[in-house]
């Protein structure tokens, strides 16, 4: 049999989403950017890429997440892959939060659609997203301006964000973990520790691991290059790990998975906690407002 150069994304997946993908409207959204400025203004000089981020071909675009492409066709594919549905896969994160934060981060926030359910769902907050990729944030912001939303984006690796510890209440990873080795995933959750205060949350939402695990064929489709190793992973391991407590993950549907950690209180406000004095306690996922 001759050898096949196309990958398994070319072959499948690629032509079912040319079809899904309305290409006029997208070479209107690009050309209506002046991608140059755009991604200049966004750009930290400072950010060095990490090796897995610069070598790695993610969905089988090359150059991963560092062109313009990749961030004008997120969207419109990322809204068939979350089943049942991208808005109730998200809102299972933002649902979730407990309280009223003030501050919110976004990890790896991508062309910033959760970013912006954040500030839809607590206004008074201030929202930060960041990202490695110049070209996603220029996508959020435009998303952002057009919606009228005041969120900031920030150019930045979520491993040594340079934000200083204990600035924020809430942090959260939506699909970033399936996208780097085991190890990164493993230092932004110790960085998200350190960003956040005492009795600040921690939500990840991800690929759900039982299911990949069972599941070979979706790693193998999905070209995601840490997604095998992501799949034989534990999140909920990764979080106690980092330090986190009352640890738990429940499923999103069957494809989705939502972990949540909270950053211990120091001794005396656990004493405090325990005897009913106004500090929330954390419930399981499903029972949080
Ligand atoms: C699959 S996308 C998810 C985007 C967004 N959170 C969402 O839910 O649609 C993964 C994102 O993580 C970003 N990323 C990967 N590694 C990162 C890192 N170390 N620091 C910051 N962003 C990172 C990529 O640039 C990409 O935008």
């Amino acid at each position: 049999m001759a050898p096949q150069s196309k990958t398994l994304f070319e072959q499948f997946l690629a032509p079912i989403f040319s079809h899904l993908i309305d290409r006029d409207a997208l070479v209107r959204l690009s050309e209506s950017i002046d991608w140059e400025t755009a991604v200049a203004e966004f750009t930290n000089p400072q950010v060095v890429y990490p090796n897995y981020y610069k070598t790695s071909n993610f969905h089988g675009v090359k150059h991963g997440y560092l062109n313009k492409d990749a961030a004008l066709t997120y969207d419109p594919i990322t809204q068939y892959v979350l089943p049942p549905g991208e808005t109730w896969v998200r809102e299972s994160l933002v649902k979730a939060i407990g309280g009223n934060p003030r501050r919110i981060l976004d990890l790896g926030c991508g062309t910033g659609t959760t970013t912006l359910m954040l500030k839809g769902h607590f206004p008074e907050a201030e929202v930060i997203g960041l990202d490695l990729s110049p070209q996603m944030l220029v996508m959020a912001d435009h998303k952002a301006r057009t919606a009228g939303v005041n969120v900031t984006y920030r150019h930045g690796n979520a491993m040594a964000t340079g934000l200083p510890a204990a600035s924020f209440d809430v942090v959260c990873a939506t699909l970033l973990f399936h996208e780097t080795p085991p190890a990164v995933a493993k230092t932004i959750l110790s960085e998200a520790f350190r960003l956040l205060t005492p009795g600040g949350q921690m939500l990840v939402l991800d690929g759900n691991q039982r299911t990949l695990r069972a599941t070979d064929w979706l790693s193998t489709i999905f070209e995601e290059p840490f997604i095998r190793d992501y799949s034989q992973g534990n999140v909920d391991a990764w979080l106690g790990y980092a330090g986190f407590e009352q640890v738990r993950t429940e499923d999103v549907f069957w494809l989705n998975q939502l972990s949540y950690g909270r950053k211990p209180l120091p001794v005396a406000e656990r004493a405090m906690e325990h005897e009913g004095e106004g500090v929330e306690v954390g419930l399981p996922l499903g029972q949080m407002a």
